[in-house]
């Protein structure tokens, strides 16, 4: 009956009067994980947003989130996944399902967790054979802003980052920070950090408030504030080449640039105390940084956290899921790092979910809808009523910023425009700035005195306005927009008052009116600049 229930819900998807739909945790299955794909707090909000929440008996525990507090927040307890997998029409999981889990799952329900269609082509179908819709949130496009709060790959790598500072400290004998005691001095820990991801990021955060000195290194030139900001020193290769492959992700380096690399990596290695090594490439093998004579030439005692062990290591010696000592340096290559700190990393990827299910339920009333006109959720969807949709096509993004021009020297510089159109030829450029100057000679010459100095203003408003947004690479535009956006709003209202002299004869009401309109528009504007503004540095604030 419940069954039947289901299905007839599931064929009414996305219509009205219809029930809101069930969503399923089931305990994770994949040996060793801890992690849950919704926590308490979180179910609470799902149910707010109009579903109904079931979770298998025991899927918290790992993640200290017990029955009864799941029970407390709103959640129906099911014992046993095949009851649960057969009253959800939506299953929220952390791990890709196995075999038997999708021969548990209802036919026409919707999943949504890590699947790595790429890696798992025989999951994909047999997922599609159970006329599933699947979203990966692996595939995410992560490069749309809009889609940062969904992003479960950033949340669980800084959750990983930090937790591989906690291992070294753990296999290392030392303290981090250095100190002066009765005792003795303690000189503080040298950490270098491979690559300056999400999770070298985190890494480098942690390990610098721990108080030990930071150098960090990534092919990517642009990381290097960020590490900065952070507390750590960015170690420049001494090799001029651009590290990135496109969408923030790194490339394989040419031969000269690793060899370089190399040499730097070796110098590092005899100094710091501890490496932790983050280093990936899209589809690539993990790139081998350090190698056993680096090992080997590190002080007794010291410690290598590769987290990049899954993908084949960025340490020679690694052994995956091991934590071994090799010529005294103890190397570990854990895999499981988010599991290792298992109620944060389901706190945030059950928010990662959340934020997704509000994407899918707009109308809040219990019922999803896979937009596949929206780029986020197409890329994410990668199976549709057991069609596989996936690889999705690219999303539209905004355009990069135009690259220096370089392979013709002689050529007319291109422009820093963000919309990256082609640079304007010199004989239309010429027209253009000719038609500009009879325009103005006319206006010098026939308009009015008064009309002229607020002409100029507006003019030289323009340019400035242009310069500023369009010389400004389109990753900043919204921290610029916020402020300039304010200004230009306090600069708007102080023209208003100009243009509504209180003497005006005839015609007082309309320039009111209009005044009044300009006004309320600019209020918006300047408020929204603020509240953009003050969000932003929300984000930075501890
Ligand atoms: P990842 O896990 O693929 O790589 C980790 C890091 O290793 C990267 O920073 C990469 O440049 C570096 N690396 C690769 N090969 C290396 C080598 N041979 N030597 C040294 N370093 C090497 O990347 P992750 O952490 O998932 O994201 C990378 C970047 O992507 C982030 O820093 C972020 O800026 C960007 N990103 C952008 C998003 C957006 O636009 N909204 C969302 C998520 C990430």
């Amino acid at each position: 009956m419940m069954r039947d229930m289901n299905n007839l819900k599931n064929n009414f998807i996305g219509t009205e009067n219809y029930m809101p739909l069930m969503i399923g945790i089931p305990r994770e299955t994949v040996a060793g994980e801890k992690r849950v794909a919704t926590v308490p707090e979180v179910v609470e909000k799902l149910i707010k947003l109009g579903f109904k929440v079931a979770v298998e008996s025991g899927a918290g525990d790992a993640a200290n989130c017990s029955d009864d507090v799941y029970r407390a927040a709103g959640a129906e307890i099911i014992d046993g996944a095949a009851k649960l997998w057969a009253a959800s029409d939506i299953v929220f999981k952390v791990c890709a399902p196995t075999a038997e889990e999708v021969g548990l799952m209802r036919e026409g329900g919707t999943l949504i967790g890590f699947i790595w269609p790429a890696q798992n082509p025989e999951l994909m179908q047999q997922l599609a054979a159970k006329k599933a819709t699947v979203l990966a949130i692996d595939s995410l496009p992560r490069q749309l802003s809009r889609a940062q709060k969904m992003d479960a790959l950033t949340s669980q790598a800084g959750v990983a980052g930090y937790r591989a500072v906690i291992e070294a400290a753990n296999a290392f004998g030392r303290f981090f920070n250095g100190q002066i005691t009765a005792a003795g001095k303690v000189p503080p820990a040298k950490v270098f950090i491979a690559g300056a991801g999400v999770a070298g990021l985190a890494a480098i955060g942690t390990a610098a408030n721990l108080g030990a000195i930071v150098r960090a290194n990534d092919t990517r030139a642009e990381v290097a504030d960020q590490v900065k900001s952070l507390g750590g020193e960015f170690v420049k290769v001494d090799y001029e080449e651009e590290g990135s492959g496109g969408g923030g992700y790194a490339k394989v380096m040419s031969e000269g640039f690793q060899q370089a690399q190399h040499e730097m990596y070796a110098k590092q290695a005899r100094e710091v105390d501890i490496i932790i090594t983050t280093a990936l490439i899209p589809g690539k093998p993990a790139p081998r940084l350090i190698t056993a004579e680096m090992v080997r030439s590190m002080k007794p005692g010291s410690v290598i956290v590769d987290m990049a062990a899954e993908r084949g290591g960025n340490c020679e010696l690694t052994e995956p899921n091991q934590a071994v000592v090799k010529h005294g340096v103890t190397i570990v290559g854990y895999t499981d790092l988010p599991s290792r700190l298992a109620k944060q990393s389901s706190t945030l990827y059950a928010t990662n979910l959340f934020r997704l299910t509000e994407e899918l339920c707009k109308t809040k009333d219990g019922i999803i809808n896979a937009n596949m006109e929206d780029d986020a959720i197409r890329g994410l969807t990668v199976i549709k009523e057991g069609n596989i949709t996936w690889p999705p096509p690219a999303p539209k993004l905004p355009a990069a910023p135009a690259k220096p021009a370089t392979a013709k020297p002689a050529a007319a510089p291109a422009h820093g425009h963000g919309g990256g159109g082609a640079p304007m030829a010199g004989g239309k450029l010429a027209i253009m700035f000719g038609v500009a100057a009879l325009l103005f000679l006319f206006i010098g010459a026939y308009a009015p005195a008064a009309f002229l100095g607020h002409f100029t203003v507006f003019v030289l408003a323009c340019f400035v306005g242009y310069m500023v947004v369009w010389n400004v690479t389109p990753a900043l535009h919204t921290p610029l927009m916020s402020v300039t956006n304010a200004i230009s709003s306090i600069i708007a209202i102080g023209a208003l008052v100009q243009v509504a002299p209180p003497d005006v004869a005839g015609g007082r009401g309309l320039i009111l009116a209009l005044a009044v309109l300009a006004l309320a528009l600019t209020a918006v504007n300047m408020f929204g600049g603020f509240a953009v503004t003050q969000r932003m540095l929300a984000m930075f604030r501890k």
